[in-house]
């Protein structure tokens, strides 16, 4: 089997995956769909790939696509998705899941019910950072979750080019609530402890700037605020802190956690400069290491070599690449220099997690299991972003998150000791 898939959506972010897919041994068919016909005619000419001018004519006129990648806008996901697994397709879609609850838990319910793979293209999944305190806090060397902060700043003027394609109007897109966009954040800090939250308490930052983005009338959302901070309490009893920022003065890198505190063992983050350090006073313990050298990255695209903790760089280029603490044996062989021959530098952008994200889905439907981030923990990264933006509309109010179930226990994960493809 393999997958033949039909990619919908040909703005900034679809593109540095394009080469993946192409490349990727267990992917056969590849097509695309886009309504603006300049991005069609560019990814027909470079790829040489078949484009469709919609997703509806897509699904009409390729009955062999197996599965679909979503890479429209953020607020379109839901239904799209929806209208995916409807038409019995597996679905690989750009975060979030959704922009309501209950697009969020029909997901879940129609996967389930027809076992099609849904998975949430999470690239924080994937950051050296996020894999280095979950393969740390799995091995016990943290303890007891107590306190957590993880993070996405991305100024919103800094991202037209996602709202472009929606022309004149592109302002009533880009004011939706950050938390709404929380996936990033909560997913690294929610796998590396394996919790979830039970209650959260969010405050807004009333934008002041004026310039027609946020505020009661300017968005579909009616939403005030371009910078949102909520508190959890999670599962197992500590607390996170998640930081949602649309204007703010920070630089790349966009996404990282700060800081992870277990009873015996925290890691903090900072730039290029990565800590652990141990307290059990009771054994008489206490070592303070860095660990900056298995996270940062490897600038393959600059051929650069390793970026150094001393280097302090921020900027883009921080984020390209793979480090020493990812799993590299697990992927295909030829997918590792992917960037000598790609279209575009990105193909190695979010820390070279798009290629992890590619090889996950590809082994979910083949295998039937289910991929890492599972269709539960997707689910859970949105609706607790939802509940969020609610408590702080509510200035602050404590609210209960929904527990979203978990994954059935027929229906396995996948196994990066196999070979599928
Ligand atoms: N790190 C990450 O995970 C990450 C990074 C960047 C973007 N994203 C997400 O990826 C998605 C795409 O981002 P982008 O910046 O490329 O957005 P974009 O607006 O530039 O591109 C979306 C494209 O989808 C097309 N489209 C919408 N409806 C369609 C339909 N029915 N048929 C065919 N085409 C359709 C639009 O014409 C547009 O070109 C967004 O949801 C964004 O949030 C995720």
């Amino acid at each position: 089997m393999k997958v033949n898939i039909g990619i919908v959506g040909f703005g900034e972010f679809s593109e540095s995956f394009l080469d993946i897919w192409l490349q990727h041994p267990g992917v056969g068919k590849v097509v695309g769909a886009e309504l603006i016909a300049d991005r069609r005619k560019h990814i027909s000419e470079t790829y040489g790939i078949e484009m469709y001018s919609s997703y509806d004519e897509m699904l009409e006129k390729v009955p062999e696509l197996n599965c679909v990648g979503i890479f429209s806008q953020r607020h379109q996901h839901g239904p799209m998705v929806i209208q995916g697994l409807k038409s019995g397709k597996h679905v690989f879609s750009a975060v979030p899941m959704g922009c309501t609850e209950e697009e969020v838990m029909e997901i879940l319910k129609i996967a389930e019910e027809k076992r099609l793979i849904y998975m949430m293209a999470e690239t924080c999944y994937y950051f050296p950072c996020a894999v280095w305190c979950r393969e740390n806090y799995q091995a016990g060397r943290f303890g007891k979750f107590v306190y957590g902060e993880s993070q996405y700043y991305h100024d919103i003027m800094d991202m037209y080019g996602s709202f472009s394609a929606q022309g004149d109007n592109w302002k009533r897109i880009a004011g939706i609530p950050p938390m709404y966009y929380a996936t990033h954040s909560m997913s690294m800090l929610f796998s590396a402890i394996d919790q979830y939250p039970l209650d959260v308490t969010c405050f807004g930052y009333e934008d002041t700037e004026g310039d027609g983005i946020y505020g009661k009338g300017n968005n579909d959302w009616d939403n005030p605020f371009s910078n949102e901070t909520a508190i959890l309490r999670m599962s197992g009893g500590g607390i996170a802190r998640i930081n949602e920022f649309r204007r703010c003065g920070n630089v790349r890198p966009t996404s990282y956690i700060t800081g992870l505190y277990g009873d015996k063992g925290a890691y903090e983050g900072s730039g290029n400069q990565h800590l652990f350090s141990r307290n059990v006073p009771q054994n008489g313990e206490f070592t303070s290491e860095t660990v900056s050298d298995e996270i940062n990255t490897f600038n393959f695209v600059n051929n650069k070599g390793k970026m150094r903790e001393e280097d302090g760089r921020t900027d883009y280029f921080y984020m390209m690449g793979f480090s020493k603490i990812h799993n590299l044996k697990r992927l295909p062989q030829n997918l590792l220099t992917i960037d000598q021959n790609a279209h575009v530098n990105a193909v190695m952008g979010h820390n070279g997690s798009h290629i992890f994200l590619v090889d996950d889905f590809v082994r979910a439907v083949i295998t039937g299991k289910l991929p890492p981030v599972n269709p539960w923990m997707a689910a859970t990264y949105t609706i607790t972003g939802i509940k969020a933006h609610e408590s702080a509309m509510l200035g602050g109010k404590t609210l209960k998150i929904p527990y979203v179930g978990k994954a059935p226990d027929d229906w396995g994960t996948i196994d990066f000791d196999e070979k599928p493809y």
